[in-house]
């Protein structure tokens, strides 16, 4: 089969095409025949050597979801037959013709979507539903900020947020351009990061969970903004896991004060049961939201397999809004 590979850390030109021998499920696995895979973050942070595999994962094969057809399953495996049409979350080897997955970890194609929009849904879906929901513990009126509105991850949160009844949302972009998609996706305020400070903006708004993908400066302008009992939830540091800006700082006398609960959590390393049972909850929690139509999947682009590497140029450029995804044609 085909698969795009890093060959070695490096710019987007280290992800090349293979041929590579077929890979085989074990007795809780499933062999897919991918139809298109999404690109995320972390495939680049992996590409670039910042962000090592987890141990059982493809070390070379990048890819964290993909949707297509079953097409093999393992000897204990009996909720999926071949012919089956899902999509996954994967903990590696997406960008490939074919591909394992626990099948746990697996969940019906929603009614209406084609093989591009639901391979576009697990790795934003299962992050933003155990984040903001099971751990931010986000609840109905409650007001909502996600950082980075046009990432993949955060057109789920605002989508999702406003879906499950938030009061306010409000979110961070870098162009008026994409403050007005997080806009058209729900989201009340659009703050363009790069023309105001957010806290400044939204200190007058009363403030329940955050997610942050940020960090660096952002994190005691965070602290400051969350209203008593609010909480902050971290799924990335980009500007750094340590707060140096200026003479600003983080006081814990607030996070005291206001009761605040500071957490976060990656997904790629959580084991196969904690999976499991995350995607049986976004089966019965998010699937009816998918298939009502109040979620809109948003690609940005697509690519053939064998541009990977353009695919990623694009995601480093943070021209996208939204979903940049791979397809085998
Ligand atoms: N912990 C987990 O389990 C987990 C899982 C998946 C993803 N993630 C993380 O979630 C983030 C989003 O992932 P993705 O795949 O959706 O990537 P993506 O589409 O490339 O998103 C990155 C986003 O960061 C935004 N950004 C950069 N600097 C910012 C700033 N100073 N203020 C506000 N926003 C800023 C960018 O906004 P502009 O383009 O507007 O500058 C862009 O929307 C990544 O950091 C990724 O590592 C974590």
């Amino acid at each position: 089969m085909k698969a795009a590979v890093i060959t070695q850390p490096g710019e987007p030109e280290v992800l090349q095409i293979r041929e590579l021998e077929m890979p085989r499920p074990n007795a809780t696995e499933v062999l897919i025949k991918v139809h298109a895979a999404g690109v995320n973050r972390p495939d680049v942070m992996q590409r670039q050597g910042k962000y090592p595999p987890p141990a059982g994962a493809s070390k070379d094969i990048p890819g964290l979801e993909v949707a297509g057809e079953i097409v093999e399953t393992g000897s204990g495996v009996s909720n999926w037959k071949p012919g089956d049409q899902v999509c996954a979350l994967l903990t590696g080897g997406g960008y490939a013709e074919y591909a394992i997955a626990q099948t746990g970890h697996c969940l019906a194609i929603p009614a209406g979507f084609s093989y591009v929009q639901a391979a576009s849904l697990p790795e934003t879906i299962f992050t933003v539903w155990h984040n903001v929901f099971q751990r931010g513990q986000l609840k109905p009126g409650e007001n909502f900020l996600v950082h980075g509105g046009s990432s993949g991850i955060g057109i789920t949160a605002i989508q999702l947020a406003r879906a499950m009844g938030a009061g306010k949302v409000f979110t961070t972009a870098g162009t008026a351009g994409k403050c007005d998609a997080c806009v058209a996706l729900g989201a009340d305020i659009c703050i363009n990061y790069k023309e105001n400070d957010f806290e400044s903006v939204l200190k007058e708004q009363r403030v329940d969970v955050i997610l942050d993908m940020v960090g660096g400066d952002y994190i005691p302008k965070n602290i400051r903004l969350l209203n008593i009992d609010g909480r902050l939830v971290f799924i990335n540091i980009m500007k750094g896991s340590r707060v140096k800006s200026g003479d600003d700082y983080v006081d814990y006398g607030l996070i005291m004060r206001k009761r605040l609960t500071v957490t976060g959590s990656t997904l790629r390393n959580r084991d196969i049961k904690f999976k499991t049972l995350l995607a049986l909850e976004i089966r019965d929690q998010v699937w009816p939201i998918l298939e009502k139509g109040l979620f809109k999947p948003v690609i940005f682009k697509e690519f053939p397999l064998e541009e990977a590497a353009a695919a990623h140029r694009l995601m480093e450029s943070s021209e996208h809004t939204g979903k940049i995804m791979l397809v085998n044609k």
